[in-house]
């Protein structure tokens, strides 16, 4: 049995535990997602409360702030999960969402899938491209310092799970180095399809960028 105000007792801690988030990862990251996750959930067959829970908690503790302590989000997530009194299973398949989420970390357990968990990672997925995704990689640049673009410099494609977290290379490159890449790893229907759209946007984007690099014609 699920109580009825779990969810909105998660939207409280989620948001109070954020407070000081920086802008990629901050609570309305969550509430995107978290909308996502339920728009992606209504195509598929799926257990919603751990689908809500998954995407509300998936950020609780980023390991890039906790000197790469991969523990330190499943382990508040849990603690939060265990006193609200939540069964056990549940916990166990959200913890499991929170640790197999991210991008780099894709492979953490390689044994585990869940729909649940492929919604949740479309919907974090989606706020990362479109118009959003192409805000919040320029907040990431500004934040690193990065220079917006430089033709000189080309796109990493090749880069390691370490040189993807110290590549100091343009902003712009991260289209080529991540964004234009999420669209094929998509998990569900709904999630490819929204993929799709969001990558023309950016394909656009990046063209009209182009364009007036080069000066007015
Ligand atoms: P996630 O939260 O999905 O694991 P990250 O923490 O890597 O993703 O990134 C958060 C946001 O910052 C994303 O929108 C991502 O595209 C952007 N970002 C991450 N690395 C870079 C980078 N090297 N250059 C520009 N933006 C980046
Ligand atoms: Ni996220």
């Amino acid at each position: 049995m699920i109580q009825p105000d779990l969810i909105s007792k998660t939207i409280s801690f989620v948001k109070t535990k954020l407070e000081n988030a920086e802008g990629g990862h901050d609570w309305f990251h969550i509430e995107r997602v978290y909308r996502n996750a339920i728009l992606i959930s209504k195509d598929e067959v799926c257990d919603t409360t751990i689908v809500q829970l998954g995407a509300l908690l998936h950020d609780i503790a980023d390991s890039k702030f906790h000197d790469g302590d991969e523990a330190i989000g499943p382990k508040i997530a849990r603690e939060f999960l265990l006193a609200e009194k939540v069964n056990e299973e549940i916990i166990n398949q959200v913890i499991k969402i929170i640790e197999n989420i991210s991008y780099k970390g894709g492979n953490f357990d390689k044994q585990f899938t869940s729909i649940e968990l492929d919604i949740v990672q479309d919907a974090d997925r989606l706020d990362a491209i479109g118009a959003i995704g192409i805000a919040r990689m320029f907040n990431y640049g500004g934040f690193k310092n990065r220079l917006i673009y430089d033709p000189q410099i080309a796109p990493n494609l090749k880069m390691t799970k370490e040189e993807y977290k110290t590549n100091s290379s343009p902003t712009i490159n991260h289209f080529y180095e991540k964004l234009f890449l999420l669209k094929d790893k998509m998990n569900t229907e709904t999630g490819k399809e929204i993929a799709k759209k969001r990558h023309r946007y950016m394909e656009g984007f990046l063209s009209q960028f182009y364009a007036e690099w080069e000066g007015e014609k």
